[in-house]
């Protein structure tokens, strides 16, 4: 059957090439791996052979997890405004007739001069401040809610676009931390450097910044802090850990217990084999830009088995993009949900000092402190091998 959606063609620019990818197919015939899936072949089987080539891999992943995990991310609407009242930036959108209208904070460091870099902080931040560097933050909630799995639609993203659109949580507020730095490129008074920006969040909070740095290439540094199953940790190895005995977040309890992905995604909680992805590929989205991961080891919850191998996993493609340093690992144990421990504030310094702050520093940094690679076996996981792209 002719359809048109085979025609529809995605366009945009890697470095000073404008390039056009084929656009997704609209049916996928989903076959069960076991293994985190290659991201060096196309779903048609082709391999990427080039950094060219990635660019339109991304665009296809990024389709993928839209379809089936996280629902569909608009694009900018229609009309956006902005305003800024002492340290509070108002950011009004409109689209079809609708608008609505919500506020961020800034608060700017004491040391350094405007434009200063940035990170907007869902929740507010929950690492620690560096200095010279200011704090959006950003109540994602209220764009959101994440109440329970009854909270679905509720929220000024439902509000615009409609309580059936089908983005989940995560998306809508990956969407209000695009609209927040479209209201900063609007508002050169609130002096944010927009090429140092970067976002954070931990737990719940944490998946959602994964999926923001995903998604928006305009943001320099991701730094997602114990997200667990859902954001750095990958289904299959936390259904893996899970099926060996260890409580763990899988997708099959996450879709009852909130609405953070879309309800197309009920369909695969159960048999996540199926999906031609996995969460190493949604921090691949990120690449070549900078990914900090910052987990917990000892929260059996978090699947620290699970983040540490989806995450070393997902390092595979900045090597073949050839920044492998661009993106970084740091897990260790004992402290407390969400509390920063001092013996990862050098690996928090590299990664800010160097992308928002273009220091030149070392962010080879890909460890954890547990044992054994915490049972993480890689031929259980990696049936592929890592091309250079060119
Ligand atoms: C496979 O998909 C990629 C990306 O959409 C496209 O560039 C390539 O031509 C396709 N290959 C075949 C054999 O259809
Ligand atoms: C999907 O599978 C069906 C049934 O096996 C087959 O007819 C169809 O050609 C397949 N489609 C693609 C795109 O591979
Ligand atoms: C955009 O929205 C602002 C209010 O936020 C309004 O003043 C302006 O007229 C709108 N522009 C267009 C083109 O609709
Ligand atoms: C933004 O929307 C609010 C609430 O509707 C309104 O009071 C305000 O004037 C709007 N601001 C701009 C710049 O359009
Ligand atoms: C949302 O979908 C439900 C079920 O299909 C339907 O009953 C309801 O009217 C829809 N609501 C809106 C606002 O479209
Ligand atoms: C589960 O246990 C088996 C048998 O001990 C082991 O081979 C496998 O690596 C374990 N899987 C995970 C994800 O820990």
């Amino acid at each position: 059957m002719f359809n048109l959606a085979a025609i529809w063609l995605v366009s945009f620019v890697v470095g000073a090439i404008a390039q056009t990818c084929p656009a997704l197919p609209s049916t996928i015939n989903l076959t069960a791996n076991s293994k985190l899936p290659d991201p060096f072949k196309f779903i048609n089987g082709t391999a990427v052979a080039s950094k060219a080539d990635w660019a339109c891999r991304r665009e296809e992943i990024s389709q993928l997890f839209q379809r089936y995990e996280l629902g569909t991310l608009p694009p900018k609407p229609s009309n956006v405004t902005a305003s800024l009242s002492g340290n509070s930036l108002t950011i009004n959108a409109s689209e079809g007739g609708k608008s609505i209208s919500f506020s961020v904070s800034i608060s700017k460091p004491s040391s350094g001069t405007a434009p200063y870099p940035a990170i907007i902080a869902y929740g507010g931040l929950s690492i620690p401040t560096p200095a010279g560097v200011a704090v959006i933050t950003f109540n994602n909630d209220d764009i959101a809610a994440q109440q329970s799995s009854s909270s679905r639609g509720q929220g000024k993203f439902y509000n615009l676009y409609g309580s059936n659109h089908s983005a989940s949580a995560m998306t809508a507020w990956a969407w209000g931390v695009s609209r927040i730095i479209d209201a900063l490129e609007l508002t050169p008074s609130a002096g944010i450097d927009l090429d140092h920006i970067g976002v954070s969040g931990c737990s719940r909070n944490g998946k959602g910044a994964l999926v923001a740095g995903a998604f928006d290439t305009r943001i320099a540094l991701t730094i997602p802090q114990e997200s667990g199953s859902g954001g750095a940790g990958s289904w299959r190895i936390s259904d893996a850990i899970m099926a060996n005995g260890t409580s763990t977040q899988t997708a099959s309890e996450i879709v009852g217990e909130n609405v953070w992905f879309s309800t197309t995604f009920n369909t695969y909680a159960n048999q996540v084999n199926v999906l031609p992805f996995d969460h190493h590929l949604l921090s691949a989205l990120v690449a070549p830009r900078g990914l900090l991961i910052i987990d917990n080891t000892s929260i059996d919850w978090l699947g620290p088995q699970s983040v540490w191998g989806c995450q070393k996993t997902a390092n595979y493609v900045w090597q073949a993009l050839g920044e492998a340093d661009h993106m970084g690992v740091s897990q260790v144990g004992n402290h407390n949900h969400c509390a920063f421990p001092s013996n990862e504030q050098g690996d928090l310094d590299a990664f800010v000092n160097k992308f928002l702050k273009g220091q030149s520093t070392n962010t080879n940094i890909i460890k954890t402190d547990g044992a054994n690679n915490l049972g993480f076996v890689e031929s259980q996981w990696v049936d592929w091998t890592v091309p250079t792209l060119s």
